[in-house]
């Protein structure tokens, strides 16, 4: 590779979750954007257009190409529309990026089954689906890069009872583990990012009124005090995480994780 290429040069990208919440760096929107910066057409799933309008605004503002299309990836069928609706528009994918997920607050006992059902369709069901769909097409390319979005509620306590999300997300990392072992001969790559406490705009938008009764700053400093680093990363440092494993450099590199976390997971006192 010549110093000069871009890192996604002639890559198709499909990201999932590709607007946000709410106005700013949420993660799928950050990793469309940092995507596009390097070279890749973007094509951008969200199951809320409206979300993406940020994200489609700041990819075409760096220069880039992308599609959008509406898509419940916890649907089987919409799952095949959309992974069709992406070849017929590009005809290939190198690219897939399994963004989408969120917590549910609760344990065992709080918790109802229809939300434990549904954390199951949302975090994990919906990993599955796009693999489902895209690994056939990545097979008969004979390359591919996977990138699935987990977190580090996946594998440690990070502040409270969310038994669903923690349990589908550390699924999220033994899927993508099982999935690339199956597929290395094929060329198809599968690596998980693990983000930690980031401040991104579902921070504003849902988790302050779950967790601080609407305070954004108790539940920053809150947040922050479980990180070493003297600060709180955002969805473009999950998205610069997810371009690495997503390129070329990463070549020799599947079946593992990377934790963006601020040191967060090191700590135990
Ligand atoms: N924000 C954090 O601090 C943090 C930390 C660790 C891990 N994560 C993980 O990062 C990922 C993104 O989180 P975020 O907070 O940046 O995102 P977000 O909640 O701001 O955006 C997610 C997007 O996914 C879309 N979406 C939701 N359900 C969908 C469905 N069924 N089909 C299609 N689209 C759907 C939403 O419309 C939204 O635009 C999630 O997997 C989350 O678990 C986030």
């Amino acid at each position: 590779m010549s110093p000069v290429d871009k890192r996604l040069q002639g890559k198709v990208a499909l990201v999932t979750g590709a607007g946000s919440v709410g106005p700013g760096w949420g993660n799928g929107r950050a990793i469309a954007v940092r995507f596009a910066q390097e070279g890749a057409r973007i094509f951008a799933v969200d199951r809320d257009a409206e979300r993406m309008e940020e994200t489609v605004r700041l990819v075409q503002e760096a220069g880039g190409e992308i599609t959008t299309a509406s898509c419940d990836v916890t649907q089987s069928e919409s799952v095949a529309a959309m992974v069709a609706s992406c070849m017929e528009r590009f005809g290939r994918i190198d690219v897939l990026v399994n963004n989408v997920g969120g917590s549910a607050a609760g344990g065992p006992v709080e918790m109802s089954e229809e939300v434990w059902d549904a954390q199951i369709d949302h975090n994990l069901k919906s990993v599955f689906l796009t693999c489902k769909h895209v690994l056939p097409i990545m097979t008969a390319q004979a390359a591919g890069a996977i990138v699935n979005i987990s977190s580090t509620s996946g594998t440690r306590w990070t502040g409270s009872a969310q038994v669903a999300y923690a349990s589908t997300k550390a699924g999220v990392i033994q899927f993508s583990r099982v999935v690339a072992v199956q597929y290395a001969k094929t060329g198809i790559r599968v690596n998980t990012v693990v983000p930690g406490q980031l401040y991104t705009p579902m921070v504003d938008v849902r988790l302050a009124k779950q967790r601080t009764g609407g305070d954004v700053s108790a539940l920053l400093a809150q947040r922050q005090s479980r990180i070493p680093l003297p600060f709180m990363g955002d969805g473009r440092d999950t998205a610069n995480a997810a371009l690495f494993l997503a390129s070329d450099e990463a070549r020799f590199i599947t079946g593992t994780e990377l934790v963006v976390d601020g040191g967060m997971s090191v700590r135990c006192d």
